[in-house]
């Protein structure tokens, strides 16, 4: 992971844990209205987190339910189901929603968390269209296969060596000198996007408007959300995270990196107007009462990219366009990823946008805690400036409930969501709201679980991993059989059923 330049080592924030009553009392812990129909019992919120969990075909798994199973049990108001494939193609172990096939786990998804969450936690699921990223191929197969010997990289071959015959010289011939050159030869012949598909992997844009199939992605994507959409509301989810944030096809739709010339890129109305049309898509496919959110980014802190005030612009279209909430994410582009080895493909998050995204405690000044919540609070007051009411959630390094507490009380936020905090324990917004604060388990923000996310590994927390005995059966392994796959259990000392159902 990326740090920026200025390495400081920031202490966790201190935690003063309120009693159960004054808990009964917070902001955090009452109830807020998301769309037309839907309350949630609380403004706690987990945002997506991609476990590695499902099957290769994208099927839920027990892992996956068991995963669900244990967030739930930290009854949250809100707990959104990780980034899941609308089409129907492989895609590893992700879930998918690209196909009516995919409904029933999904399904037992939903029964599963409203049983453990004692009916008390709202489920949404976030749905996600990527485009083809390949791994960084070794250099013997670049030269020899995917790298297309065109005119012109002959020209150039015969303009830097001075010699005409390479504008006659037979494919393999090129295909052979090519591996043998050396780095200046090979930096000098190759356009910019050959030389990034060799030492990157071949990664496909959303601009990249000579690909029919990217062409077309206006034409596609609308359909494509709104049955994903259709089917999640089927499953029985209460509402739907359109995923416009990150290194993905929505976001990259909304960049100003977003070159289109067809209508769908350049100004800031040209990229918003595909993700405007897949929302009322999706509207129109699930209903007014339904509740269709969005996750975007409040700023994708690259180079050339879109910053706040391109967020702040789009988000008040997004609520006018009648989204039921904003979830502002950050960063997280593949732009300013580093170089993956060879065999391994480019992980958005290892850049500086990758470290605004999930911050660790090696931080500039500013540290990591909170670092995201002005973005969502610039946003907010535009929002309330255009006379719209639409919850704003915020997300990145919360970790104490004054954290929370405070976010909420100067109006910077609606909902406060934690991924890694609720990751290392489930149960933390049970226990505050319970009183038992002070047994919460802190996030230590060294980012482990997001290193196996990289290796597409099980994601778990390294600080579950010592408390069991090893042969436990009551204890899940992961498949390197090392580590425990679920957080241990917890239950309120010597009280039952302390927590009654919301309704
Ligand atoms: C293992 C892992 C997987 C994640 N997967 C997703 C995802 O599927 N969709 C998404 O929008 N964000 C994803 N995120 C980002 C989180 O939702 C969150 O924005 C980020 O971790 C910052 O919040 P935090 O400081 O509370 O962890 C993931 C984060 C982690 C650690
Ligand atoms: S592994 Fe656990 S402690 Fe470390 S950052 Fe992730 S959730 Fe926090």
């Amino acid at each position: 992971m990326n740090s920026p330049a200025h390495r400081i080592r920031h202490p966790l924030p201190p935690a003063h844990w309120p009693t159960r009553e004054a808990a009964a009392r917070a902001r955090w812990f009452s109830p807020i209205r998301i769309g037309r129909q839907l309350t949630a019992a609380e403004r706690t919120w987990v945002p997506a987190m991609v476990p590695w969990r499902a099957t290769d075909d994208g099927f839920v798994t027990p892992e996956v339910l068991e995963w669900y199973a244990r967030f739930a049990e930290g009854q949250p108001g809100v707990l959104v189901v990780e980034a899941t494939g609308i089409r129907d193609v492989a895609s590893g172990p992700l879930l998918r929603i690209g196909d009516d096939r995919f409904i029933p786990g999904l399904q037992a998804l939903v029964e599963t968390v409203r049983e453990r969450s004692r009916g008390r936690t709202r489920l949404f699921i976030q749905i996600l269209d990527f485009v083809t990223v390949r791994r960084r191929p070794e250099p013997e197969r670049f030269f020899g296969r995917y790298l297309e010997i065109t005119d012109s990289l002959r020209a150039q071959l015969a303009l830097w060596l001075d010699d005409r015959h390479w504008r006659e010289r037979s494919e393999s011939d090129v295909r052979e000198f090519l591996l043998g050159a050396d780095r200046v030869t090979i930096e000098t012949v190759l356009t910019d996007r050959e030389l990034d598909a060799l030492d990157y992997g071949y990664r496909e844009r959303v601009w990249d408007v000579h690909l029919p199939h990217i062409r077309d992605l206006p034409w596609v994507l609308p359909r494509l959300f709104a049955e994903a959409a259709r089917r999640a509301r089927e499953a029985g989810f209460d509402g739907v995270e359109l995923h416009y944030a990150h290194a993905y096809t929505m976001a990259s739709f909304l960049s100003r990196l977003n070159a289109r010339t067809d209508g769908y890129g350049g100004s800031r109305e040209h990229r918003v107007r595909l993700p405007l049309e897949v929302l009322a898509a999706v509207r129109a496919r699930v209903g007014d009462d339904y509740v269709v959110g969005t996750r975007y980014l409040g700023d994708e802190v690259i180079e050339g990219g879109s910053d706040l005030d391109d967020a702040i612009w789009f988000g008040v279209r997004f609520a006018a366009a009648g989204v039921d909430y904003l979830s502002v994410s950050k960063g997280g582009r593949f732009e300013d990823a580093k170089q993956p080895k060879i065999g391994e493909a480019v992980y958005p998050y290892t850049g500086t946008s990758g470290y605004e995204c999930m911050p660790t405690v090696l931080s500039d000044a500013r540290g990591p805690f909170g670092r995201n919540v002005p973005l969502a609070a610039a946003i907010r007051r535009a929002i309330r400036s255009a006379g719209l009411q639409t919850p704003l959630v915020t997300s990145g390094g919360i970790t104490t409930f004054d954290q929370a507490e405070g976010i909420l009380e100067r109006g910077e936020a609606d909902c406060v969501a934690a991924a890694r905090q609720t990751l290392a324990d489930p149960d933390w917004f049970r226990k505050i709201r319970l009183g038992y604060g002070d047994l919460v388990r802190r996030c230590e923000f060294t980012n482990y679980c997001e290193g196996l996310d990289q290796r597409h590994k099980q994601v778990t927390c390294k600080l579950w991993d010592r408390k069991f005995e090893p042969g436990d059966p009551a204890v899940r392994l992961a498949s390197d059989g090392r580590r425990r796959l679920g957080a241990p259990s917890w239950s309120p000392p010597g009280e039952a059923g302390v927590d009654a159902p919301a309704g």
